[in-house]
């Protein structure tokens, strides 16, 4: 019979990793592992400061919101850093979120996000922050493109569904 020898270090090491592995949220792994799609939502001359655009993404179910807010935010995009786009799905219990008065408000229970500040929830029954959708502009045309989503869509074990579909641009 053949038998491997390991070291008492390898082994030590190699549990380590595997413990660290399966202590790993559902949601990061899935955004170790899968891949999200490039999708142009916009182009900066279209925008108007505090006019929201609706667009769905990482997929056709996931309604989300690009903002173009008049003031610097965090994750924020463009020549003023100032546009954000986040899941509308309120991380309550994923009522649709709406823009007004620069920030989110779920009008079920009225939990508000700061868009400015990543999502950060500061009213309600909400405990988590809005997703934030990681945008990137290119400058030499103008456009807006999503590319990924920090944290997870409300309702979801994973981001990234496998029956997952939308029309990249
Ligand atoms: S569903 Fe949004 S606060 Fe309850």
């Amino acid at each position: 019979m053949f038998m491997t020898k390991i070291s008492r270090r390898t082994f030590i090491g190699g549990s380590a990793a595997m413990v660290a592995l399966l202590s790993t949220p559902e949601w990061a792994m899935a955004l170790i592992t899968q891949p999200y799609p490039r999708l142009k939502i916009a182009n900066i001359k279209d925008l108007k400061v505090g006019e929201p655009v609706s667009f769905n993404y990482p997929d056709e179910q996931s309604p989300a919101i690009l903002i173009k807010l008049g003031e610097r935010a965090i994750g924020g995009v463009g020549p003023e850093g100032d546009i954000v786009a986040y899941s509308s799905l309120c991380t309550h219990k994923g009522c649709p979120v709406s823009y007004s008065k620069k920030r989110f408000v779920c009008a079920c229970h009225y939990s508000m996000f700061d868009p400015a500040k990543n999502g950060q929830t500061f009213q309600g029954h909400a405990s988590e922050w809005l997703p934030q959708i990681i945008l990137r502009f290119e400058p030499r045309t103008g456009n807006i493109y999503a590319e990924g989503v920090e944290g997870l869509i409300w309702g979801r074990i994973r981001n990234i569904l496998k029956s997952s579909k939308i029309s990249k641009l």
